[in-house]
């Protein structure tokens, strides 16, 4: 399954570590992940997301507001007799971890080291590693579907590890995703421009759009606001302005869409 993220050569499981023939090796993890990043791609020190963001993800996914999304997505993955599985930019595992229950064989990564061991540590029959999505440390048709949810799109990388009737499984947010927290930070709100659905690599299969309200607790709200982007780009006033309010509905607004492999 696994190729060396430095020379592309196969990967073999030695006990507690990965190494190719020409020596490379890398080892698990006391929580069973394996750093499979090499330092050369690497932008920074700590790529991804950062254990406050991380954390505040796991707490609020816990509290189910997006189980529907979690449920389309496992039925449509279903209907395509999917057996080999990988979460691309999984965080810290809340798709993966339910996904592992429904299909035999299911890996993910994140670029993200602290959200790796989050999730390595809680979920035992996946298989976590540190990789970036624009070199996937998987060897070529591998795999019968990739997921990617809300995570960065990689077509190129995706279409080389599926198979030849491999699918990709995308959630994107629609328009109107959190829109009651936009329209309580900035004075002109703009409704969130969608991705475009053409994609190099694939063709489309189908596009559905989930879209229901949902009323998060003080804390819910807290979290799902540190686990955005507008979190950080509000000033400290405002974050306690949209925090210590009435409790409100929250739109959320998924567009879940389906590939296969452009032969
Ligand atoms: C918005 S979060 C979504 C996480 C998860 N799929 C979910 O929906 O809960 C995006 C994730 O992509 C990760 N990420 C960013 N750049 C990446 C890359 N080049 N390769 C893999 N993961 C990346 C971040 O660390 C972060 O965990
Ligand atoms: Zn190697």
């Amino acid at each position: 399954m696994f190729i060396c993220p430095i020379c592309k050569q196969k990967l073999n499981i030695l006990g507690e570590k990965y190494a190719c023939a020409k020596n490379h090796s890398f080892d698990v993890a006391r929580q069973g992940y394996v750093n499979l990043l090499p330092v050369s791609g690497k932008k920074s020190l700590s790529p991804g997301d950062n254990e406050l963001m991380t954390n505040a993800r796991r707490e609020f996914l816990n509290g189910g507001y997006y189980g529907k999304l979690l449920d389309k997505v496992c039925a449509l993955l279903k209907s395509f007799n999917v057996k080999t599985l990988v979460d691309s930019g999984c965080s810290e595992g809340y798709y993966t971890r339910q996904m592992a229950v429904a299909f035999a064989d299911v890996y993910a990564y994140d670029i993200s080291k602290s959200a790796i061991k989050l999730a390595s540590a809680t979920d035992k029959k996946s298989r976590y590693f540190v990789a970036s999505a624009f070199h996937i440390p998987i060897k070529d048709g591998a795999v019968d579907a990739v997921t990617k949810i809300f995570a960065p799109d990689s077509p190129r990388e995706f279409a080389r590890i599926l198979s030849p009737n491999g699918v990709l499984v995308e959630v994107i947010p629609a328009e109107e995703h959190l829109l009651e927290i936009k329209q309580r930070l900035y004075d002109n709100v703009r409704l969130n421009k969608l991705e475009k659905a053409e994609k190099e690599c694939f063709e489309i299969l189908s596009e559905e759009r989930l879209k229901y309200s949902f009323t998060p607790t003080k804390e819910g709200l807290e979290n799902l606001f540190k686990m955005t982007p507008y979190y950080y780009k509000t000033p400290k006033d405002g974050q306690e302005k949209l925090l210590s309010g009435e409790i409100f509905a929250v739109t959320a607004d998924f567009l879940i869409r389906t590939y296969k492999k452009r032969r």
